[in-house]
């Protein structure tokens, strides 16, 4: 028997983890975040299952490691919360690389249509029988000209999405496809000739607060900024004061640089203590959502089913297509 102790574990994830069972696995879920604190629930456990939030530093290597665990699975693509360094020849963690990339690259459509056509403020202003349209003026994105950094898995996707709007896509990533006919301009050109600029790459020490003062100097007036990636790619001060100034027009975030603190929690009835999350969600062009791309059907059927495969592959095989590696894949 097989036994996995998945943190941070939601509805969503119960549900398809257990819909996804196999004889061999027996799962016991814990609403809590792996923390020094909750480490010790891995005790008797053959795997611990984590999400994007959960900070696999070395005080919990050590406490996974002193309990036997082996393996850690990843329930998710990005592997920016582990210390890689460290638990190398201690740890195998092992990942979910691709489980829809159209969930992510979708998602990150509908913030951007949601923000510049003001979706948001009408549907409030409709359910208090406010039909006035005063403010409510958006842009057409045919035409316009979207910057797409990192054109993986998802990146592609969104270039595919906003062509179908007849936009110019320009796009800057570290490693350039070959043969493809994507418009590939340096990272300076993409700052200047952008109307709107969407994150598609991970996160590392390189692209570590890509959008900062200086990158937002660069841009054009009335910029929006969309990041579905990872929170950190985004200087959140930059940001603020660009919004302040005027200089950035819009922003949608799927994540946020601090959200391991609040998002998938719920804080309705309590005062924020993030200064800077509680002044961007008080602005009228910010839109934010909770770490969500990801969350469709399929994508959860997905993730299941690779994490499930990549520990009885690691299991039965001592090795896993989809381990990460310290300086694998540049992180
Ligand atoms: P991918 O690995 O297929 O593509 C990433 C691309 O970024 C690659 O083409 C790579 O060459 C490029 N890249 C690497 N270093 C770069 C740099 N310094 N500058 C510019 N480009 C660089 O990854 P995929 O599947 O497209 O995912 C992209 C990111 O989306 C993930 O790293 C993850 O952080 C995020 N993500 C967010 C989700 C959400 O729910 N919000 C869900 C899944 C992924």
């Amino acid at each position: 028997m097989i036994k996995v102790a998945f943190f941070d574990a939601k509805d969503y994830d119960i549900t398809s983890f257990n819909k996804n069972i196999t004889p061999e696995f027996e799962f016991k879920f814990f609403e809590t975040k792996l923390t020094t604190d909750t480490a010790l629930l891995a005790n008797g456990f053959d795997v611990v299952c984590v999400f994007v939030n959960d900070n696999i530093n070395k005080d919990i290597i050590d406490i996974l490691v002193d309990q036997g665990i082996k393996i850690v699975a990843l329930r998710c693509a990005g592997y920016n919360n582990v210390d890689l360094k460290y638990s190398s020849g201690k740890l195998h963690i092992l990942r979910v690389p691709a489980y829809s990339p159209y969930a992510v690259a979708e998602h990150a459509m509908a913030l951007l249509l949601t923000s510049i056509r003001r979706i948001h403020k009408a549907y409030i202003r409709t359910r208090d029988f406010n039909f006035s349209l005063t403010e409510l003026t958006g842009f057409d994105l045919h035409g316009k000209t979207m910057g797409v950094v990192g054109t993986g898995r998802i990146g592609r996707v969104f270039i595919n999405i906003c062509k179908g709007f007849g936009m110019n896509v320009i796009a800057y990533d570290k490693f350039p496809a070959k043969d493809s006919d994507i418009n590939y301009v340096t990272l300076d050109e993409l700052f200047e000739k952008s109307d709107i600029i969407s994150l598609h790459c991970p996160l590392t020490d390189e692209t570590y607060h890509l959008v900062n003062k200086d990158s937002v100097e660069k841009m054009k007036k009335g910029i929006v900024i969309i990041n579905t990636s990872r929170g950190a790619l985004v200087d959140s001060q930059a940001l603020l004061q660009g919004i302040k100034s005027r200089k950035i027009g819009a922003a949608c975030l799927d994540v946020y640089e601090e959200e391991s603190n609040v998002f998938f929690n719920n804080f309705s009835g309590h005062i924020i203590e993030d200064d800077v999350l509680a002044r961007l969600i008080s602005f009228p062009n910010v839109i934010v959502t909770s770490h969500q791309a990801f969350l469709t059907a399929e994508a959860l059927e997905n993730i299941a089913k690779t994490t499930l495969g990549n520990i009885t592959q690691f299991l039965k095989e001592g090795k896993c297509d989809n381990e990460v590696f310290y300086k694998s894949e540049g992180y």
